[in-house]
């Protein structure tokens, strides 16, 4: 199979970057398209050219690393799907195949398709955890939780931080994500003492961050490959109105 790979290259963020095309012979479809650019990466560096960067972890649709735009979608052309899970049989034979990092004044380029995306970790700082004593764990059974409880919270913790919300939205806003956050924790009774301060400290970074406001386009449920539902962004929002009355 032979592709050709049309791809974002830039040094940093205070340089412009511009579009390369590489024809990659090779490939077969069962190949991921992360593998696609391993393979693409061991040419050039038998031409002694510049590697592509890009960013992975897992590589099995868990940590949220391998973000980018593949023929201008987020993670590529199928719902549900990280990048590192989508794989060359997804396109023909001859194909041209577009990468490009994701776009967001709050994401800035790193190199070639990868972004600095520690503005998610900055407001994980202001709330996205609990604060216990340490010590020995406590049993697990130690505070029952209702299924439809558990349930709630673990549809939003399924939230892997990969950024498609903001790379997608029209507004760069990452309301989706921070949302998740909230809700996974304020949503269990572990999470209840810290819900009001946890809710109001993580808005504000987000909005010091540079991300935009939400408009409710609903394209960051749709390219999230979590499929996380927007609805948590009314209650992100209820909760904060909440904490600011009663907090
Ligand atoms: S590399 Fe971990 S989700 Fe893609």
């Amino acid at each position: 199979m032979r592709v050709r790979f049309r791809i974002w290259r830039q040094d940093n963020a205070r340089v412009k970057g511009g579009f390369r095309d590489y024809e990659v012979d090779g490939l077969n479809e069962d190949m991921s398209l992360l593998e696609a650019l391993d393979h693409l990466n061991e040419q050039l560096v038998l031409r002694d050219e510049k590697v592509v960067a890009f960013e992975y972890d897992c590589r099995e649709g868990i940590c949220g690393q391998c973000g980018v735009f593949v023929n201008g979608r987020a993670h590529g052309p199928h719902a549900n799907m990280t990048t590192c899970q989508l794989h060359l049989r997804s396109f023909a034979d001859g194909d041209t195949i577009t990468i490009e990092p994701w776009r967001a004044a709050a994401f800035p380029v790193i190199k070639d398709l990868i972004v600095d995306r520690s503005a998610f970790d900055r407001i994980i700082r202001q709330g996205g955890y609990i604060s216990a004593k340490t010590g020995t764990a406590p049993e697990a059974n130690a505070i029952p939780v209702g299924k439809e409880v558990a349930d709630r919270a673990m549809d939003a913790a399924a939230c892997i931080g990969c950024g498609a919300c903001v790379a997608t939205c029209k507004n760069s806003s990452a309301a989706l994500f921070t949302a998740a956050k909230i809700n996974h924790l304020n949503t269990l009774p572990q999470g209840k003492p810290e819900q009001h301060r946890r809710v109001s400290d993580m808005v504000q970074q987000m909005e010091e961050e540079g991300f935009g406001h939400c408009s409710f386009t609903g394209a960051c449920e749709v390219e999230c490959p979590e499929g996380i539902s927007v609805a948590n962004i009314a209650e992100m929002n209820a909760r904060y109105l909440k904490a600011k009355l009663f907090g």
